[in-house]
């Protein structure tokens, strides 16, 4: 049943509004080859992947020892709550998955209104059909491994201040640039942890498209920026930086604190498992080294987002030097 205040977290108001073009004029060179490539990389999710293969028989869904070595608590787990906590942590992260594409899924339906030129559009309403498809293939997947978690705060947050703007620049940095950046991140890290050849096919697949994404983002922030009006501008660095200070996990005010569920279900206390993670984990070092320094501060400094204006706050967290 749902009740009045789930139904309140559903919906999502705002008014959206629609550019045409008609020039038919090309304005982005560059995305060309991302529109043909595009098209000619579209997989059948029901027929790539054999979806016949029981998930996690033939290899591990989650290496626990790659996720958790180095933390406490992982060294006094007996085997049958190593095999819990696989199932549960891989529904969990699976299940943020899922939510992050449905984000990606409609908040990508709107850039195809928004966005101002042609070719934009038409890039675009590729990558609507790459999330739809995104979105079938971990539905699947979860639901055979073990049940859906609800959606993380902090990730429900970003998407919903993403897709109630009617700023197309603030969706695009949003979508393409972050959150895309985010998946990217996890779904790499899933990569190396998982040993299921079912798991590894759906993220192999997805990481193709996901690759094409991102490049998207950057090549029409690199166009679109430059021309923002100041105020505009200083909004995009705002949004940016809480961001990535929220995702930055490192205390009891960062990251996908909903994990703490999986804690409690397994009736170990949330809060100190979490403090065990984020100062220990492999998992924690890995992610936030592969999203942070590897690929998202690098693309945002070229993109001119991190001014000197917000720099100290970026040196402030540790996230610069
Ligand atoms: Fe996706
Ligand atoms: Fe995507």
């Amino acid at each position: 049943m749902t009740t009045g205040r789930q139904a309140a977290g559903r919906r999502v108001t705002y008014q959206l509004e629609t550019l045409w073009d008609y020039d038919y004029e090309p304005t982005h060179h560059e995305l060309e080859m991302l529109y043909e490539t595009a098209k000619k990389n579209q997989w059948n999710a029901s027929t790539a992947i054999d979806w016949s293969r029981p998930v996690g028989t033939q290899g591990p869904v989650l290496n626990v020892q790659l996720a958790f070595g180095g933390t406490n608590f992982f060294s006094r787990l007996t085997p049958a709550e190593q095999k819990e906590v696989e199932i549960r942590v891989s529904a969990w992260r699976l299940s943020q998955f899922l939510h992050g594409e449905q984000g990606a899924l409609v908040v990508c339906g709107q850039l195809v209104n928004s966005i101002p030129e042609l070719d934009a559009k038409l890039y675009t309403s590729t990558q609507v059909v790459d999330e739809g498809r995104h979105v079938e293939v971990f539905e699947r997947y979860v639901k055979k491994l073990h049940e859906i978690y609800p959606v993380d705060p902090l990730l429900k947050g970003l998407l919903d201040e993403i897709l109630a703007t009617n700023l197309w620049e603030l969706k695009l940095l949003g979508m393409q640039m972050i959150i895309e950046g985010l998946a990217i991140a996890a779904f790499n890290l899933m990569r190396k942890q998982t040993a299921d050849p079912t798991l590894a096919d759906v993220l192999d697949y997805v990481l193709q498209d996901e690759g094409r994404h991102v490049n998207f983002g950057y090549f029409a922030l690199r166009r679109s920026i430059p021309g923002l009006t100041p105020d505009k501008r200083e909004l995009l660095e705002e949004f940016t930086f809480k961001a990535c200070d929220l995702m930055y996990a490192r205390d009891e005010r960062t990251g996908f604190q909903s994990i703490k569920t999986v804690w409690r279900e397994m009736g170990w206390d949330g809060d100190k498992i979490w403090r065990d993670t984020v100062a220990s984990s492999a998992t924690t070092k890995a992610f936030n080294s592969f999203l942070f320094q590897e690929n998202l501060m690098p693309r945002l400094q070229r993109l001119g987002l991190i001014s000197e204006r917000v720099a100290p706050r970026y040196r402030e967290i540790g996230l610069l030097n």
